[in-house]
């Protein structure tokens, strides 16, 4: 059963500084989008080998061929800090192999407190 966790001031969460708790056993990360300002709320653990991936970096997707013409793209990724993996901020899904995923969370901000439902 889910429910809305407190998870810290939102003035706290800035670009560069997560802020996490642990949730029923979970380490769940909130993090500043340095493109939109949104929060985003993932679980705190890379599914490729277990990097504490709020540890990483969120930033503008850049696609392009190796060697040829890049662009930035409307979508918003999470950069494990071990790999370099990127997961889709919203969905949790891995770019690089689909078939890896991290935990997404809904995520508000209420009385300047963010909440996260887990
Ligand atoms: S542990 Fe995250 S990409 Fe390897």
């Amino acid at each position: 059963m889910s429910a809305w966790h407190d998870i810290a001031a939102e003035a706290d969460v800035t670009v560069g500084n997560p802020a996490i708790a642990r949730i029923g056993g979970r380490e769940i990360g909130v993090m500043r989008d340095p493109r939109t300002n949104d929060l985003i709320a993932i679980r705190n653990r890379c599914p490729h080998s277990g990097a504490r991936l709020c540890l990483g970096t969120v930033a503008q997707r850049i696609e392009g061929e190796v060697g040829g013409d890049y662009q930035l793209v409307d979508r918003t990724v999470v950069v494990c800090p071990w790999h370099g993996w990127e997961f889709d901020a919203s969905t949790g899904e891995c770019i690089e192999d689909p078939s890896f995923r991290v935990a997404a969370y809904p995520v508000r901000v209420e009385d300047g407190r963010v909440l996260v439902e887990a």
